[in-house]
């Protein structure tokens, strides 16, 4: 099916960033649809964004050339199960966004040879800054690769892998990612207001900070080890500051800590597909 309409499965956070990031690109609201269990969101979101609106799943995948599913990985299980059959007779491209929950899976789900595209994105996708890895399963046409990334790259940067495997490495790396810049600037911001900062200056330093190192590092083609070395004078403030880090095992414990995040991403990716299993179990 081709007509061009995107229905979103579930309208919370991201499913309003999405459609917020798609018409802000100019998409016709007319040619995006919603369905959700919660009819007070779809209120607001029919206010907000003059799109159309609806309780009915189902009805969501009949109408629409993609389909994206946003809603928790727990629940994916039933709602993906719950679209199998308007699925498998109008065929549209489904999107799932739901962290950790595979492509074999959501396969199985549907029952048949569907064309599946898995995105991994973070959290910054909520400010139009989000970091989105996208996995293609063999049944999705260049055109529905096309589609499915502009979808998510209404709300920040994307890129595709081959190996589906690899989205645990992406969750260990952007989908966890931010936790692990807010924690720099939690410590920095401690450490600032031990130096005899107001907490807000300490906050307001810290933050614009991070931005503007990220920035820096987003506008350079140097890599982020030259823009450190270039800001590093030898003898200098910032280079003790470093010195001070390495010595402690930054390295070696941002390793440690990445592995942790990828191993824990294999083990959900596991759970959630038993869950669906003990739910086939009970059908
Ligand atoms: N938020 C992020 O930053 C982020 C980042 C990366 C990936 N993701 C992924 O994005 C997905 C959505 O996250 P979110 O933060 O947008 O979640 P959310 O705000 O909880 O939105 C999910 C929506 O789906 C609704 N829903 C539940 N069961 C449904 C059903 N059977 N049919 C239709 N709608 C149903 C929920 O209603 P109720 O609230 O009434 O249950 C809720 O409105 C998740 O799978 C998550 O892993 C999110």
């Amino acid at each position: 099916m081709t007509n061009g309409i995107i229905s979103f499965i579930g309208g919370g956070n991201m499913a309003t960033s999405l459609i917020g990031g798609l018409i802000a690109d100019g998409r016709d609201p007319a040619s995006l649809y919603v369905s959700d269990v919660d009819t007070a969101k779809l209120e607001a979101l029919a206010d907000t964004f003059r799109i159309q609106t609806s309780s009915d799943n189902e009805e969501a995948v009949r109408l629409a050339s993609a389909v994206v599913f946003a809603v928790k990985p727990q629940d994916m299980a039933a709602v993906v199960k719950g679209v199998a059959v308007p699925g498998k007779a109008h065929r549209p491209l489904f999107v799932s966004i739901a962290a950790g929950v595979r492509e074999p899976d959501i396969l199985r789900w549907l029952g048949y040879d569907a064309a599946i595209v898995r995105s991994m994105p973070n959290t910054p996708a909520l400010v139009s800054s989000g970091a989105t890895a996208l996995y293609a399963n063999p049944f999705v046409s260049d055109e529905q690769r096309n589609l499915a990334e502009s979808v998510l790259r209404a709300v920040g940067l994307t890129l595709w892998v081959d190996d589906e495997g690899l989205l645990d490495a992406v969750t260990a790396v952007s989908g966890s990612g931010p936790a692990y810049y807010f924690l720099l600037m939690e410590c920095m911001e401690r450490a600032g207001i031990a130096l005899g900062l107001s907490k807000d200056h300490a906050r307001m330093l810290t933050i614009q900070t991070a931005f503007g190192a990220a920035k820096m590092a987003l506008e350079s083609s140097d890599p982020p080890a030259t823009l450190r070395t270039r800001v590093t004078s030898p003898g200098g403030t910032t280079e003790r500051a470093l010195d001070t880090l390495m010595a402690g095992g930054m390295e070696h414990l941002v390793h440690e800590a990445l592995h942790a995040a990828h191993g824990r991403s294999v083990e959900l990716g596991m759970e959630f597909g038993r869950n669906g299993e003990a739910d086939e179990e009970g059908d």
